[in-house]
């Protein structure tokens, strides 16, 4: 059986740095799930499907033109890596991410990535859905306010502009979303381990993540 750890938790959590420096770590492959949610919801955006129209928008997850190569990721042959890490990006991901359809479509694909020797799935649902027999389960927690701080300086970091204001409204709006929708709510799976990380630097959240894997 192929080992799988997983790591949910809400935007700015600290998820998608944890699951690489773990994943680097061990060796093991990476799920960026995220992306797949914010790849379809910006195809979608592309061929100009209306996000109500769960049927299309669900079609174009089914048959994503996406291609990985390195770190940079491609949707047909344009390079969209920093178009899908805006915050509209993210928005437009957490709209189409509570389509029924569009998750069921991502299902197995998702399940694909676990190949020996092991696998890292950063989402939301990784524990509770996609991989619900996963070795260990960790989500990450942080308050409100701090995950508004350290997404501000992630997107300063890479040249963006932000409004630490909107930022934190839409971060507020997205959670909601993403814990109150029928499909797949953010919720820590029953077996999951919850570290909280507000205080912590992430070294010391890598660190109680490699102890659990290695319990
Ligand atoms: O980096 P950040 O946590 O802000 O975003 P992300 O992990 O790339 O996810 C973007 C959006 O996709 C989230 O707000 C969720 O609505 C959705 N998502 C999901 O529903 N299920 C997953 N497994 C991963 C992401």
């Amino acid at each position: 059986e192929i080992p799988v750890l997983t790591i949910d938790g809400p935007s700015g959590s600290g998820k998608g740095t944890v699951a690489a420096r773990v994943a680097d770590s061990l060796g093991w492959h990476i799920l960026d799930s995220g992306a797949l949610y914010r790849l379809t919801g910006l195809a979608a955006l592309k061929a100009g499907v209306d996000y109500d129209d769960h049927a299309a928008v669900a079609e174009i997850a089914r048959h994503l033109p996406v291609r990985f190569e390195a770190d940079r990721v491609y949707l047909d042959d344009e390079d969209v890596s920093l178009e899908i890490r805006t915050e509209t990006a993210g928005n437009n991901a957490s709209r189409v991410a509570a389509i029924p359809e569009v998750r069921a479509a991502l299902l197995e694909w998702q399940r694909s990535y676990a190949r020996p020797p092991g696998l890292v799935a950063d989402g939301r649902d990784m524990g509770t859905v996609v991989f619900p027999g996963a070795r260990v389960k960790i989500f990450l927690e942080a308050s409100a306010g701090e995950r508004a701080r350290r997404r501000y300086k992630q997107l300063k970091d890479k040249g963006m502009d932000v409004n630490l204001a909107g930022l934190i409204a839409e971060i507020e709006e997205r959670d909601q979303r993403d814990r109150n929708r029928k499909v797949a709510p953010l919720v820590p799976a029953d077996d999951a381990l919850v570290i909280d990380s507000t205080s912590k630097t992430i070294d010391e959240v890598v660190d109680l993540v490699l102890q659990a894997v290695r319990k």
